[in-house]
């Protein structure tokens, strides 16, 4: 039985995790707890060159959907068994940005794998490890949209190949999230990412501090 307390973040593209990720690190740190942040794909040496591939790498372009679900399944084993569970064993609280439940909209819902078939790839990888809370930052496709498309004209950089997929898809993935949560009302507290960041603070915030 882990000890620790596990956190994740979920939603579609540009819903502000990485904002509220880092708040919420500075306010447990504050209050001495001892923080491990990660992130799905990735947070092991394996897992970012596997991000690398599934987002940026040239080598990644015509990658066939079962592949793509096989490497977020990959580094997330490696993930779990390498900084999860130890952490939580010795009563970390771990913060993850995106884990299962992100497979299960994008390639359950998004890619149409379905529920089921992912559930069983992803109890393989994790081997039953569930967040024991999960901020889903909900955010409409068309405003998700326009914060990408504001972020890389600022930064002058482009849509990585996920966020290049089709409306259709995005819209599917979100749906897909909506209805986990429905499902799953324990687990999952649904934020609407359009409030300010204080607000979504505040929120966050107060939630974990009732399960500390
Ligand atoms: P992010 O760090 O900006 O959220 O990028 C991760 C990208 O990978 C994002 O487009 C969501 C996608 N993703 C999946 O499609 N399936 C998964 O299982 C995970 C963890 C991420």
């Amino acid at each position: 039985m882990s000890k620790g307390l596990f956190i994740t973040f979920e939603g579609p593209e540009a819903g502000g995790k990485s904002t509220q990720i880092a708040l919420l690190k500075e306010f447990l740190e504050e209050n001495s707890k001892d923080v491990v942040m990660t992130r799905e794909p990735g947070g092991t040496a394996a897992g970012e060159v596997i991000r690398n591939l599934l987002q940026h790498d040239k080598a990644g372009e015509n990658m066939v959907g079962e592949a793509e679900t096989l490497l977020f399944e990959a580094s997330r084993s490696q993930l779990v068994a390498e900084v999860i569970r130890p952490a939580l064993s010795e009563g970390k609280v771990v913060i993850s940005d995106r884990f299962a439940d992100s497979t299960v909209a994008y390639q359950g819902y998004g890619r149409g794998f379905g529920v089921e078939a992912i559930g069983q790839l992803n109890d393989f990888a994790t081997g039953g490890l569930k967040p024991d809370i999960t901020f889903l930052l909900d955010i409409s496709v068309e405003d998700g949209f326009k914060r990408i498309d504001d972020r890389n004209a600022a930064n002058n950089t482009s849509k990585d190949r996920l966020e290049s997929e089709a409306v259709e898809f995005h819209e599917r993935l979100r749906d897909g999230f909506l209805e986990m949560a429905a499902n799953e009302p324990e687990r999952f507290v649904v934020i609407d990412a359009k409030g300010t960041i204080e607000e979504i603070y505040e929120e966050i915030r107060d939630c974990v501090n009732m399960r500390l």
